[in-house]
């Protein structure tokens, strides 16, 4: 059994968005059976995950008022009824998902990182000279921390952007503004359908033991 991790939502979410997080692993008893006919061919993680997180998602829209299936969309996005827009994440230690009405939000985004998932290596893929300057004015850990904070907030931003725009982005078509707080803010460095080219999206974080738990929403 992992140590239980104690996580201070304070903060993260808005009223009006629903979230459900936990550690214990589901398994295919949870699915609904269009679910299972779509995990039919997944490997044990990657069945493990998708259990799991539709576990998350379905206690998020039960609430809500919705206990359906919840299929696989195009690229990847949960497909979820008119009226609910919703979104999944998983780290190895922490899966959680959030949801909401379309009466407050058009999209949401999520993402659960573990702190250190990104190395120096790894910077260039994932950040411009602007993020990669700012980070090495940083102490090693504060640049670990905030290199895995930056490439969370990338993450659930494309979640929360692609249902809206169903465009792919890459890292660098948006940037992480200089800031190590729990509020970040990303600039888009290119168009994406209704998006434009230069909008700023405000991204929120919490540090949950090593875990580090990122949501990005549209409101209404
Ligand atoms: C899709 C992606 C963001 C998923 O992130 P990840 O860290 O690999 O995995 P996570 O566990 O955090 O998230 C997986 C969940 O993301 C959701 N998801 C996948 N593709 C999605 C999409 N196109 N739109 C919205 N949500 C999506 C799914 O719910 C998935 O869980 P499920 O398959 O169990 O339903 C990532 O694999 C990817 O392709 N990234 C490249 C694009 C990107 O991040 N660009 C950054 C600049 S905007």
């Amino acid at each position: 059994m992992l140590p239980l991790l104690s996580i201070d939502f304070r903060g993260l979410f808005p009223e009006g968005i629903v979230s459900f997080f936990t550690q214990n692993r589901r398994g295919v008893e949870v699915l609904l059976p269009l679910e299972t006919e779509i995990a039919a061919a997944y490997g044990s993680k990657r069945l493990s995950d998708f259990c799991t997180g539709r576990y998350c998602l379905r206690s998020c829209t039960n609430i809500l008022g919705f206990n359906g299936e919840i299929p696989i969309g195009e690229r990847g996005m949960p497909i979820l009824p008119p009226g609910i827009v919703g979104t999944v994440s998983h780290s190895k230690v922490l899966s959680g998902a959030v949801a909401a009405s379309t009466n407050d939000f058009q999209s949401v985004g999520l993402d659960i990182e573990s702190n250190g998932r990104i190395n120096r290596e790894m910077w260039h893929l994932l950040f411009n000279d602007n993020e990669s300057e700012f980070l090495m004015t940083l102490s090693a850990e504060d640049q670990v921390l905030t290199a895995t904070k930056y490439f969370s907030a990338k993450e659930a931003f494309y979640k929360m952007q692609y249902p809206i725009s169903g465009m792919y982005l890459d890292f660098h078509d948006v940037e992480m503004l200089p800031d190590n707080g729990e509020t970040m803010l990303l600039r888009l460095l290119s168009n994406a359908g209704p998006f434009k080219k230069g909008s700023k999206f405000e991204l929120s974080s919490k540090v949950a033991g090593n875990e580090i738990v990122t949501f990005c929403a549209l409101p209404k």
